[in-house]
């Protein structure tokens, strides 16, 4: 998911890949590396952390050549670690390869290829690719390549250098690789940010091709070896613009990411309509589920709760990390404690899964950030593949820890041999649903613009959607500073009612399923009090306009998706009116991305 840079051409390739990684680096990874080619040599070094450290450490190398390849990586498999990171080598080390993407069939790979004595150096998927290369490499690397790629399943986005050739090989499917064209030099990239400021020139590889670069040239072939005319395009984008890839903050990125996301979190976990987790959870053997977790993934675990017990029937119980970790809870044998944390660095969430496992618990993580502390703590874990979420309030991170709670849920289900296939179904329509609620972010922001000046909101929903109530008003809160509270709709009557006046915008998540006509009966009561109500609907019935002053549409869906397609409009509605008072909607006051003290 991370970062990509390559160069060849009539100068020293090594400032242009530091400042290249360098312009990567908003992305967020955890680790660095490069390689260059010089007089038939490969000089390669890598660091966790940061590319200063990188830089630093090429200093006194003193490392020459005119054609080289780097990478920042974002760990998804095998802990961020020096050895973890990229390039990494063949055998002889006469290969180097640095890789974005996933090769979803790298174990079986990997056991072949150890099988005919290839030695591995990293738990990394990427490094089967450099041995399968190897495996293939006659005299031209390029066929060597083209013969690998066609055994690997996944996305890539690849460049590969050798020893001796005087070409870099670029290979992309599913992961974004394009060609910046200088004079006499090209620069490759997996982002225009880090060509932006050398040329305007640039060429876009598609899925499934090739490209084989040398200092002043280049070809690009398709998947059949063909030559492929490509279009040069002229980049106007500015460097600020690309980083966050024309949005204005990363938050809104991260919103409009989602679709891919989701896409990413099932990618090679529901293959011909079975459900496929590398853990090891045993439905007869679990007696009760306990999720614990903080703030936005305390509410994932809630509808998670909602989604277990109606797919599989167990008990779920759902505890604040910081209450669970002093209450002494009871943990008993067949208890299986759920830690979701999309950073996995969360002070309390850590503390509450150590007392769960003090007290004999099996534990499971769900986890964005691979090799992070939950994630090496737990006995399995589901990671969210979601890419770096790097705006503080979380919202691709939220959707994708619904989509893998429901995955274990089905994988449960699986193992009693009743699995829902309707589900799994309409699990794949969600990405297309969202990308079409995205396309209401305009009038979103219409509606923010009248409500950007409210000292209070009240978000109410029912069943698995009070969660998602809870997850706008947290939304809102967190990065406009507006009073906001989410309560179960019913519960309305029970004390909030009080508060309603003209003031005071009432947010309704008030999807058509089985509770809607109570819901429309909460509306009722809040319009006759003069409260104002902003609802999100599936359908817009001729008795809804006399119920609300605004509603949002969002496609129908099974019930229990719902959430993921009724928490985006609560997301642009929070970024709007946050963004339309001018404050720092990615880097909110008083906050941090991950809150690791108690
Ligand atoms: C959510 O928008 C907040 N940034 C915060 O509540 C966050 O969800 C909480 O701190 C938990 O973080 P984690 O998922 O990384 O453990
Ligand atoms: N899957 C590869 C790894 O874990 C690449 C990750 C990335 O895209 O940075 O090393």
């Amino acid at each position: 998911m991370c970062g990509i840079v390559g160069y060849i051409g009539n100068k020293e390739a090594l400032p242009f890949l530091i400042n290249g990684l360098k312009k990567l680096e908003y992305r967020g990874y955890d680790s660095a590396g490069f390689c260059i080619q010089h007089d038939g040599k490969l000089s390669v070094v890598k660091r966790k952390g940061k590319v200063k450290e990188l830089e630093n450490a090429s200093k006194s190398l003193k490392i020459t050549g005119h054609m080289g390849i780097a990478h920042t990586r974002w760990a998804t498999h095998g802990a961020p670690n020096e050895a973890n990171a990229h390039p990494h080598l063949d055998c002889k080390g006469a290969i180097a390869i640095v890789h974005n993407g996933i090769i979803e069939n790298y174990g079986a790979l990997k056991e072949m290829l150890k099988k005919e004595g290839h030695r591995f150096f990293s738990e990394t998927d990427t490094e089967v690719l450099a041995h399968l290369i190897e495996k293939f490499k006659g005299k031209n690397l390029e066929s060597a390549v083209a013969m690998a790629l066609k055994l690997v399943e996944g996305t890539f986005g690849l460049l590969v250098i050798d020893k001796t050739s005087q070409e870099i090989i670029a290979a992309k499917k599913g992961s974004p690789l394009l060609l910046g064209i200088g004079s006499q030099e090209i620069i490759i990239a997996s982002d225009a940010s880090a060509i932006a400021g050398h040329t305007k020139k640039v060429v876009y590889l598609n899925d499934s091709e090739m490209a084989i670069i040398s200092s002043n040239n280049y070809v690009v072939k398709n998947v059949n070896g063909k030559v492929v005319e490509k279009k040069i395009h002229d980049m106007e984008m500015t460097v600020q613009q690309i980083e966050k890839r024309g949005f204005k903050h990363f938050m809104a990125k991260e919103i409009f990411e989602q679709p891919l996301a989701i896409e990413n979190t099932l990618r090679g976990r529901i293959g011909d309509g079975r459900i496929k987790l590398s853990i090891d959870v045993d439905v007869k053997k679990v007696k009760r589920i306990i999720i614990t977790a903080c703030g936005t993934s305390w509410h994932s675990a809630l509808i998670g709760k909602y989604l277990i017990e109606k797919i599989i029937g167990i008990q779920v119980e759902v505890d604040y990390a910081s209450e669970f970790r002093y209450r002494n809870p009871i943990i008993k044998k067949g208890d299986l404690v759920v830690a979701i944390s999309q950073s996995g660095e969360t002070a309390d969430t850590l503390a509450a899964l150590k007392e769960a496992k003090q007290k004999g618990a099996k534990t499971l993580g769900v986890v964005n950030v691979v090799g992070s502390t939950v994630a090496r703590e737990v006995d399995f874990g589901i990671y969210l593949h979601a890419g770096p979420e790097i705006g503080v309030a979380s919202t691709k991170a939220f959707t994708c820890q619904v989509t893998a709670l429901l995955l274990f849920a089905l994988y449960l289900q699986q193992q009693k041999g009743v699995l829902d296939k309707k589900i799994l179904e309409e699990l794949k329509k969600i990405p297309a649903k969202i990308e079409e609620i995205l396309k209401e972010s305009k009038n979103i922001r219409i509606l923010a613009q009248k409500f950007k000046a409210s000292k209070n909101f009240l978000y109410l929903g029912r069943g698995l959607n009070f969660p998602v109530a809870l997850e706008g008003a947290l939304k809102l809160k967190e990065i406009s500073y507006i009073h906001a509270e989410g309560y179960p709709a019913a519960e309305m009557k029970h004390g909030p009612i009080a508060l309603i006046d003209e003031h005071m915008p009432v947010v309704f998540i008030a999807p058509k399923d089985d509770t809607y006509q109570k819901i429309i009966s909460n509306m009722q009561e809040i319009k006759a009090r003069g409260g104002t109500v902003i609802a999100i609907i599936n359908e817009n019935e001729p008795y809804i306009a006399a119920l609300t002053n605004h509603v949002i549409k969002v496609p129908k869906t099974l019930d229990i998706l719902s959430p993921l397609l009724n928490v985006i409009p609560l997301q642009l509605l929070a970024y709007h009116i946050a963004d339309l008072k001018g404050l720092n909607v990615d880097k909110p006051r008083n906050l941090a991305k991950s809150v690791t003290v108690e």
